[in-house]
């Protein structure tokens, strides 16, 4: 089993659509193993979209999520970040497919209702930049035994994510402001 972030944005939450988009996680048969309100933190933002730092949006693009508050979740399946992305959607919401949740709510290529984490390891990063490990609860659901053949039933293979101390977090952030000199 894999797990994997998602983040329902501010437009989603705007929307009315934090429902609709659970729902249809739920019903996939994912299980929900972390969910909460949060308004995001504009560092934590700044870590999750380094990669953007030099494009046009991106300011635009931390006021958007910085706006109101998200709802956060981890969710656990197998091959989980696939099965998500594919309920999902591409980032562009115009090209997304009817039946996918961009496709059959948005409009935009920001404000797109969902982030998805990409891959599996980009997944472990995210799930670790916005939850501590006491936020995320392990329990057997009862509709496990109905969704998978035996063959699929394996143990959940990141249980071995080693978090970081405060100490350790504090040190990785300041070597990241001395390599920016001193910029956040
Ligand atoms: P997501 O894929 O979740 O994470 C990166 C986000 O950047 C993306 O969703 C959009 O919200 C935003 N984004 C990506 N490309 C563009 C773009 N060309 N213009 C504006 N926003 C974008």
């Amino acid at each position: 089993m894999r797990r994997t972030l998602v983040i329902i944005k501010p437009d989603g939450v705007n929307r009315c659509l934090i429902g609709e988009v659970i729902k249809r996680f739920e019903q996939k048969g994912l299980k929900i193993i972390g969910l909460k309100l949060e308004r995001l933190n504009v560092y934590k933002l700044k870590d999750h979209y380094v990669h953007l730092e030099d494009k046009p949006f991106y300011q635009e693009l931390l006021n958007y999520m910085t706006s109101i508050p998200c709802v956060l979740m981890v969710l656990e399946g197998k091959e989980a970040v696939q099965v998500v992305r594919t309920l999902v959607g591409p980032t562009n919401s115009r090209k997304a497919d009817v039946g996918t949740i961009r496709g059959d709510y948005a409009m935009s290529i920001q404000t797109n209702i969902v982030h998805a984490s990409e891959n599996n390891e980009l997944a472990e990063k995210e799930i670790k930049r916005f939850f501590k490990k006491e936020e995320l609860i392990e329990y057997d659901k009862m509709n496990f035994g109905w969704l998978y053949c035996s063959s699929e039933k394996e143990k959940y293979s990141q249980l071995d994510i080693k978090w970081k101390s405060k100490q350790e977090e504090y040190a990785e952030k300041k070597e990241k402001i001395k390599q920016k000199g001193g910029k956040n």
